[in-house]
């Protein structure tokens, strides 16, 4: 086995963890799920299932991670339980899956850097998106990308990771608040606001009937999947990606501190995007929920279009939007290649550039048309995610048990009591949440009138 790398520096895994957790799903997929599923009360889900499933659930993938020391196949089988070895496994296959439509929208935002350096988007910006999106250009574009991640990954943990995401997170949080306040300025933004911020309680309601199978029906009926499974995406949970990265992490770090700092980071981030889409969606008059997956693209670019210095700030916003995309689609693929490294000292160049290849000919179909990419990305939210981030909670609640606190509390001033109300909660209120989101998601799946498990052939 080859000698492991280590983070060069303390704020390193911090800055990678933001890297891969702050991407497109914040950027492009938050706004539009969210401007879909009911704006402000999916934003409440969404807060609520971040805060009381995605921060324990990310502790309990943290330990996993320290305590093997391993990536995330590896690591159950380190920590004495191969019959587990299934959740690292499913991670695995989980980040295969998603980052082969991720890839794509990667490539849609490189076309977009380009569009802005001609204004070729300005004419038209619905066209555009309509052009650009599916077909032999979104496939080139695809492969690019694809090939951008695998030059990067190649390079090693230290090289690669940690300086692209020393950029990004301070860009984006500079880019993203600039534009959110020009946007404040707009006529015709004020509508967007109370859409995404100020909640109807009485859409938060579920009904569940039995016969004997339970049926679910009530507004939060999809908003729960999609709200939950957002912050599993968006956190970089249930794909083996948290795991991976904490195993290079040291003893005497605080895993607790690192998590918050993480999530805050995070869901900061997703906000600020809807600062900026949602109310220039309204200023376009788009009807929210009717811009889809193009929903960031095209109000953006239209946005663009306008400003006077429209080119420059379309470069600039694409290419911080690029850097954060690079930064978690790393991740992804960071998860596969350092299994292969530490399991069968493959050669890193190698075993990325092997698995890279795999990965864009899975996101063929999601390039050439995008109904298959929301297939993709449906499967991924309603079974994937919630399974796999599952698979972990059951496996640190009640598996490992005990000594999931003692290394959650190594290198960190807090007390037992702590940790093991933390143990309670991943038993308890955590595992139960995850088991409702993928009952919930089992439904649309399987048992609605449209089934989404039937591909769009
Ligand atoms: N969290 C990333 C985003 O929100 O864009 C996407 C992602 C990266 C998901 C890495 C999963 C992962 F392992």
């Amino acid at each position: 086995m080859s000698q492991r790398e280590t983070w060069a520096t303390r704020a390193g895994f911090i800055l990678a963890a933001v890297g891969s957790a702050v991407g497109l799903g914040n950027i492009w997929q938050f706004p539009f799920k969210t401007s879909e599923y009911g704006g402000a009360t999916f934003l409440v889900v969404y807060l609520v299932a971040a805060i009381g499933i995605g921060l324990p659930a990310m502790l309990a993938e943290f330990v996993v991670g320290r305590k093997s020391n391993l990536n995330a196949i590896g690591a159950f089988e380190k920590l004495g339980f191969r019959n587990w070895k299934w959740v690292g496994v499913l991670g695995v296959g989980t980040g295969f899956w998603i980052l082969s439509y991720y890839s794509v929208v990667g490539g849609w935002v490189l076309r977009y850097m380009g569009g802005s350096v001609t204004g070729a988007y300005f004419a038209d910006p619905a066209a555009y998106f309509g052009q650009v999106s599916a077909g032999l250009d979104a496939l080139a574009l695809h492969a690019l990308f694809m090939i951008l991640v695998v030059a990067i990954v190649a390079g090693g943990v230290e090289d690669g990771i940690e300086k692209a995401t020393k950029l990004m997170v301070p860009s984006i949080v500079v880019i993203l608040g600039v534009l959110a306040v020009w946007v404040f300025t707009l006529p015709g933004a004020s509508p967007g606001y109370s859409y995404f911020l100020s909640p109807d309680l009485s859409q938060l309601s579920l009904s569940v009937s039995f016969d004997p199978l339970p049926s679910f029906s009530g507004p939060l009926t999809d908003i729960i999947p999609f709200a939950v499974s957002q912050a599993f995406f968006s956190l970089s949970l249930g794909m083996g990606a948290m795991i991976t990265y904490a195993s290079y992490v040291g003893e005497d770090q605080s895993l607790f501190g690192d998590s918050i700092t993480v999530v805050v980071f995070n869901s900061a981030v997703g906000i600020l995007a809807g600062l900026v889409v949602i109310p220039l969606l309204f200023v376009q008059g788009i009807e929210p929920g009717s811009g889809g997956a193009g929903a960031l693209f095209v109000s953006l670019a239209t946005a663009f279009a306008e400003l006077p210095a429209g080119r420059v700030v379309g470069v600039v916003f694409f290419g911080v939007v690029l850097i954060a995309a690079l930064s978690s689609a790393i991740s992804l693929l960071e998860v596969v290649v350092s299994y292969a490294v530490d399991n069968y000292g493959a050669r890193r160049p190698q075993i990325a550039a092997a698995l890279g290849g795999l990965i864009f000919l899975l996101g063929i179909p999601s390039a050439l048309d995008t109904a298959w990419l929301g297939w993709f990305d449906t499967l991924a939210y309603q079974l994937l995610l919630p399974v796999s981030v599952l698979g972990v909670l059951v496996f640190i609640g009640w598996v490992f048990g005990r000594p999931a606190v003692d290394e959650l509390l190594n290198g960190s001033s807090l007390g037992g009591g702590v940790g093991m109300t933390w143990l309670w909660l991943v038993r308890t209120v955590v595992v139960l949440g995850v088991v409702l989101t993928l009952a919930l998601g089992v439904q649309t799946l399987f048992f609605a009138e449209n089934p989404a498990i039937v591909p769009p052939l």
